[in-house]
């Protein structure tokens, strides 16, 4: 950005234009544009809208997926609606469906204690002690009050690497202190190619050691209930990155919906930190993007919130993997609610998997602990599966481990 161009915000800034400006357009991309940037935000939230949860605790996990139900008891109908599935959920029921393609093969008399268990793996550089991370997740202001701040303590709790969206109510900066973990920044590109430049520094300098390009969610990607309750938002949200009064500017409504292979290139010379592309799936996609120099490939589907129809994550995954060949780690969202589901993910390539809803259901129910124990009942689900099929390290996991692979 120019400084003129700087200027010229922190003028309308000071002028107040930009804050309800802000304000107005947080939500079009704070939820991956669940809502069209044109309609702009109500005057007050809807009475019924209700407030995000305030918990802080350590949870009792039976299932991970278990935590949705109680989720949908502190949340008001309208903001459990915008974690909805886009379409006719048919990708978002898939996304776990699919994992039944692939059953364990269980190896006995491996002569494997549990205490030789080592769930631990290294991604780009990061020692995890489990190969779960967690995915960004737009303006999770709507589900707790301190918005992103707990799950990215929570994430850092378990030791693990927390991905900040670009779409976050709280600034980059805040989400960075709030971890002791590695951490990611996701970014939604803007039509403003100095902006996208501007973010991309500010994320390396508040310590963010990659930056990850949304490919998949280019425009609304809203659950039918949550249009049927009439899009209700909460006003008093601002766009973190991008609140004049946090030290933020540009439209942030402004989408670049027209991205294109170069821009991996842009984000890599912009930032100087390596560029991972979340969304795409398809053999030649991932060639071109490694052709551009993409340092990761994150196999998603948005979990089922953009595009209704397309393939379940997991079904990707064996292609996506034999495409990369082993030249940068792969990695995979959408449905992952298991430590069999991780099993089966490491075992068909990925280096890790990340989890979108289950932290946001551990921070509803729980805050930063909620989150925290998310992560814990993965593990122990992960060493119980590794345990009984005979597998002690995850670094081992082959396709040798599953039945059909
Ligand atoms: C409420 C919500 C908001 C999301 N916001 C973003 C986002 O801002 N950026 C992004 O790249 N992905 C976003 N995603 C997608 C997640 O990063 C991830 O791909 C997905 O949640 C994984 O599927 P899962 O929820 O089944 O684990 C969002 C998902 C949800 C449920």
């Amino acid at each position: 950005m120019t400084t003129s161009r700087r200027d010229l915000f922190k003028t309308l800034a000071a002028g107040g234009a930009l804050i309800a400006a802000a304000q107005g357009t947080t939500q079009a991309l704070a939820q991956s544009a669940t809502q069209p940037p044109s309609q702009g935000a109500p005057a007050a939230p809807p009475p019924d809208f209700g407030a995000p949860s305030s918990q802080e605790r350590e949870l009792k996990i039976v299932n991970v997926e278990r935590l949705e139900d109680d989720a949908r008891k502190i949340l008001s109908p309208g903001r459990f609606a915008i974690m909805g599935p886009s379409g006719d959920g048919w990708t978002y029921r898939e996304n776990r469906r699919a994992f039944n393609d692939f059953p364990i093969m269980p190896r006995r008399l491996q002569n494997v204690d549990d205490k030789d268990i080592d769930l631990s793996t290294t991604l780009l550089g990061h020692k995890l002690p489990l190969p779960v991370f967690t995915c960004p997740t737009g303006a999770q202001g709507n589900f707790h009050v301190k918005a992103e701040l707990p799950n990215a303590a929570g994430t850092g709790m378990a030791g693990s690497l927390f991905v900040a969206s670009g779409a976050s109510n709280r600034p980059m900066e805040e989400i960075a202190q709030a971890t002791t973990g590695p951490k990611w920044f996701q970014i939604y590109m803007n039509r403003d190619m100095e902006l996208n430049r501007w973010l991309v520094q500010r994320a390396k300098a508040a310590g963010y050691s990659a930056i990850v390009l949304t490919a998949d969610a280019l425009g609304p990607g809203q659950s039918d209930d949550y249009i049927a309750l009439g899009r209700p938002r909460d006003p008093a949200l601002t766009a973190g990155n991008h609140d004049p009064a946090l030290g933020g500017h540009g439209n942030f409504s402004d989408q670049k919906r027209n991205l294109s292979f170069s821009d991996i290139t842009f984000l890599r010379e912009a930032s100087g930190l390596p560029v991972l592309v979340k969304g795409v799936v398809q053999p030649d996609d991932i060639r071109q993007s490694l052709a551009e120099g993409a340092a990761g490939i994150w196999v998603s589907n948005h979990g089922g919130r953009q595009m209704d129809g397309g393939p379940a994550s997991i079904s990707m995954l064996r292609a996506a993997v034999d495409a990369v060949g082993g030249r940068v780690p792969v990695v995979l969202d959408s449905g992952i609610r298991r430590g069999g589901d991780i099993f089966k993910a490491l075992s068909l390539g990925a280096t890790a998997v990340g989890i979108g809803r289950p932290a946001l259901w551990g921070l509803i129910d729980g805050g930063s602990l909620g989150v925290k124990s998310v992560y814990a009942q993965l593990a122990f689900e992960l060493k119980s599966t590794m345990l009984l099929s005979g597998v002690a390290k995850v670094t081992d996991l082959n396709r040798d481990n599953l039945a059909k692979a």
